[in-house]
């Protein structure tokens, strides 16, 4: 049996820096610990870290927290979040993913100069309500060319991107601004990451007979590789762990690839192929060889 991991398979350079943030201050840092909303979409992952003593809490339970420090996830925050914790005079650890970080920074001085802020994403995602915390009036956020409507009242615009949207789809929405407001700048803040991530898992789902695709079942991002595995190998399954895999079925393929999603733990990919090499061991010490004998 012949198992090809693909290439930029499970976590992204940003959530892998923030869960290394969270370990270092699990191991040296105060006894309590809070992530404003969850640091990793992955239930046993999260499971793990909440049997470690690390709680996840709201925006809005900031005001009830006197001790402990509290971890900023990848998708960063708003200024405001940062100097509420501030004000209870609360230690920060800041995983914000630089990428993100250099949106915030993009919205506040752009902001700061005049520009009115348009943010090229979902308004309802965590990175986008966050790069929105750090101007002084509200960006406009466009997620469709159709939300342009009087665009041209604005006479100096600065367009980021949330780092995950489809770059087609950022180009469209800057093309029809650019060409109905007098001063356009454009700073195509879209991360690699998911792309590569995805074409990876592409060329690897092209070469096997069998592809798995290890991610939680609700994570949008690896319900998208799923699809995309599908497409070019018809025997994809999608798993969360070990347990969700059919271990006699898979021997039945010479060829297996794996791919995870962004928020997929290197100790669940790493619990799957233990699982399949003791499965193809057994198979192996099983298997009756049989010598043909002439009549
Ligand atoms: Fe950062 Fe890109 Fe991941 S923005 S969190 S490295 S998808």
């Amino acid at each position: 049996m012949e198992i090809i991991i693909a290439d930029k398979a499970g976590y992204c350079f940003g959530i892998e820096n923030a869960m290394k943030m969270v370990q270092d201050t699990l191991e040296s840092g105060p006894e309590k610990i809070y992530t404003l909303g969850p640091i990793s979409h992955n239930t046993q992952e999260t499971e793990r870290l909440a049997d470690q003593g690390v709680t996840i809490i709201a925006d809005e339970d900031i005001v009830n927290i006197d001790s402990g420090c509290i971890i900023l996830r990848s998708h960063g925050v708003g200024k405001n979040i940062i100097e509420a914790i501030k004000k209870k005079g609360l230690p920060i650890i800041n995983a914000t993913c630089p990428f993100v970080r250099a949106v915030q920074k993009k919205v506040e001085s752009h902001d700061a100069a005049g520009y009115q802020i348009v943010i090229v994403g979902n308004k309802d995602h965590p990175e986008v309500i966050g790069a929105n915390g750090w101007c002084r009036e509200k960006a406009l956020i466009i997620n469709d060319i159709n939300q342009l409507e009087n665009i041209e009242r604005y006479d100096r615009i600065c367009i980021v991107a949330q780092t995950t949207i489809i770059e087609s789809r950022f180009n469209e929405i800057c093309d029809a601004i650019r060409s109905r407001v007098n001063e356009v700048v454009i700073f195509n803040t879209i991360c690699s990451a998911t792309a590569e991530r995805q074409a990876a898992a592409a060329k690897t789902a092209k070469e096997v007979e069998y592809m798995i695709v290890i991610g939680g079942y609700h994570s949008s991002n690896t319900q998208k590789l799923v699809d995309i595995c599908k497409s070019h190998c018809e025997k994809t399954c999608h798993i969360e762990t070990i347990r969700d895999l059919d271990l006699s079925e898979v021997m039945k393929y010479q060829k297996i690839g794996i791919t995870a999603g962004a928020s997929t733990p290197d100790w669940i990919v790493k619990e799957v192929l233990e699982g399949m090499e003791e499965q193809n061991k057994i198979a192996e010490e099983n298997v009756v060889v049989e010598v043909a004998t002439e009549e």
